[in-house]
């Protein structure tokens, strides 16, 4: 779908639909009063009638209105005016994208954009909007040997700013919002690959591809590297596999070489069965989405790089399956990390840490400025904050405040969790160092608290992604999150955030 950016008057526009809001209960925004002052009344009469209450979701599509130039207009309802806010903002776009794609029009002029939304400037309503429609339009398909296919798509939509003042600002941010669309859809596709396609080998070869595409460092190391390394943490996790594992580094300059990067490292387990702690069976298959931490990780280079955003990322994959076999760890086995720390592995299926923590002392060596992990690491967490809010820890609260912050304005939640040292204790072990896992109770903690003990020597974060990731259910797959929440960080980080 192609965008684009104007201003001007509704009832001037030759389009093949323009679209308007209606609040409850049946009160017109401004671009529909001025569409129905132009046509004598045609949209006043038509509500009066009781076709249009304006509740959120519905919608109603007109057609050749008299004295005005587009074919269709296309009501949509916002619901009531005192509430509506960011999420029934991004909600009524998706709505009328959706319609859209239903109707015979090719194009569409959308109005919503000049709606107040709250304290939102312009630029957020543009991002947001072009997130919203694309988000909305995403399909994964490539393994249907029949497309669903839609009659007449819609090819083009031009979203309307108020004043001709804030074209400029409009269009920088509507290509951040396409950038940051790219980035989601990419991490939505990498997590809805089934995981006999994307395993270790094939996330390495799309970070090559993305390397070569925007001019990035890439250096991938394989086992025999890893064991060099003392990776023996990370290592003990792909044993049980034929796929082989792979640490993936990528790496972006946009700003000058003395600034220390912000590093991301992204849990890559391209499918966890649990190893010998062997999961059981139901729902297994959403296991698949194990590596969306990687795959949001790589969708923010993606993003940061289309924008050449004026800030120095690093992105870390440690990538491997999990899987059970004459050759897999066993619960008992005690390994040593890169970091030196022994860890006894109570669980094998608590192995996201096992891979983090040494792809978290591998970062050491880019001289962080900060560090940022993402991984569906815990079921606890989904426990704790559902699907709405991503998990998040970190060993520095105005670190957390800045991604709680990100999160807000990006529309893709996360929520302060503790990381006191209460909880450390959990993780005693009577043979080595620390063990793998903590009890029952507070396990998104105590698996926070674990990746904090190889986190020492940077400012650091961890999001827990394993209820944000995906959905289940009958439209199952992955949502691209957090990529939106680490996209704004870094943004906001870069000073281009209007
Ligand atoms: N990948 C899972 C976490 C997960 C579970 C994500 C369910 C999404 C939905 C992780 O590797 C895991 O298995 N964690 C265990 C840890 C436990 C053994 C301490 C868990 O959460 O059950
Ligand atoms: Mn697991
Ligand atoms: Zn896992």
């Amino acid at each position: 779908m192609e965008f684009s950016i104007k201003s001007g008057s509704p009832e001037k526009q030759r389009s093949a639909c323009v679209v308007v809001g209606v609040f409850e209960s049946r009160k017109l925004t401004l671009p529909a009063e001025l569409l129905d002052k132009a046509s004598g009344g045609y949209i006043s009469d038509i509500i009066r009638r009781g076709d249009m209450e304006g509740k959120a979701g519905t919608t109603l599509l007109l057609h050749s209105l008299p004295s005005t130039l587009c074919d269709r207009v296309l009501l949509v309802g916002l619901g009531k005016e005192k509430e509506f806010r960011e999420k029934e903002f991004a909600g009524a776009i998706r709505t009328s994208v959706k319609v859209l794609n239903e109707t015979g029009a090719f194009d569409a002029s959308i109005f919503l954009t000049e709606l107040q939304v709250r304290k939102r400037s312009v630029g957020w309503r543009i991002r947001q909007a072009t997130l919203a429609a694309l988000d909305a339009t995403y399909k994964f398909e490539q393994f249907k040997s029949k497309k669903e296919e839609i009659r007449r798509p819609l090819r083009k939509l031009t979203l309307s700013v108020e004043r001709r003042n804030e074209l400029g600002m409009a269009e920088e941010a509507l290509a951040q919002g396409l950038a940051i669309a790219e980035g989601t859809a990419l991490a939505k596709t990498l997590g809805n690959l089934p995981p006999n396609v994307c395993h270790p080998t094939y996330l390495a070869e799309q970070a090559k591809v993305m390397a070569e595409q925007f001019k990035l460092g890439c250096e991938i190391l394989d086992r025999n590297e890893m064991e060099e390394l003392g990776m023996h943490s990370l290592l003990s996790v792909a044993r049980g596999s034929h796929q082989p594992p792979k640490l993936i580094v990528l790496s972006y300059k946009g700003a000058r070489a003395s600034e220390n990067p912000v590093v991301l490292v992204g849990k890559g387990v391209t499918f966890d069965t649990g190893g010998i702690s062997l999961k059981p069976g139901a729902d297994m298959d959403e296991m698949k989405y194990d590596m969306c931490g990687a795959a949001s990780v790589l969708g923010t280079m993606q993003a940061v790089a289309r924008m050449a955003l004026p800030v120095n990322l690093t992105v870390v994959v440690p990538a491997t399956e999990n899987m059970p076999g004459g050759n897999a760890s066993r619960p008992g086995d005690i390994v040593t990390s890169m970091s030196g720390q022994t860890i006894e592995i109570l669980n094998t299926d608590a192995e996201g840490r096992l891979i983090l923590c040494d792809a978290l002392t591998y970062a050491e060596r880019f001289d962080p400025d900060t560090v940022i992990d993402v991984a569906t690491l815990t079921g606890a967490c989904v426990v704790a904050l559902g699907n709405v809010a991503t998990g998040l820890f970190a060993n520095k609260d105005s670190l957390a405040r800045e991604l709680q912050d990100a999160g807000e304005d990006a529309n893709d939640r996360a929520w302060h969790m503790p990381l006191w040292d209460d909880y450390q204790e959990l993780l005693k072990s009577p043979f080595a160092d620390m063990a793998n896992i903590g009890g029952r109770w507070g396990g998104a903690i105590s698996a926070a608290c674990f990746l904090s003990r190889f986190t020492k020597k940077f400012e650091w974060a961890h999001l827990d992604i394993a209820g944000t990731a995906w959905k289940s259910g009958s439209d199952k797959g992955a949502t691209g999150r957090p990529v939106p929440l680490l996209t704004h960080y870094l943004m906001q980080r870069a000073g281009k955030l209007n």
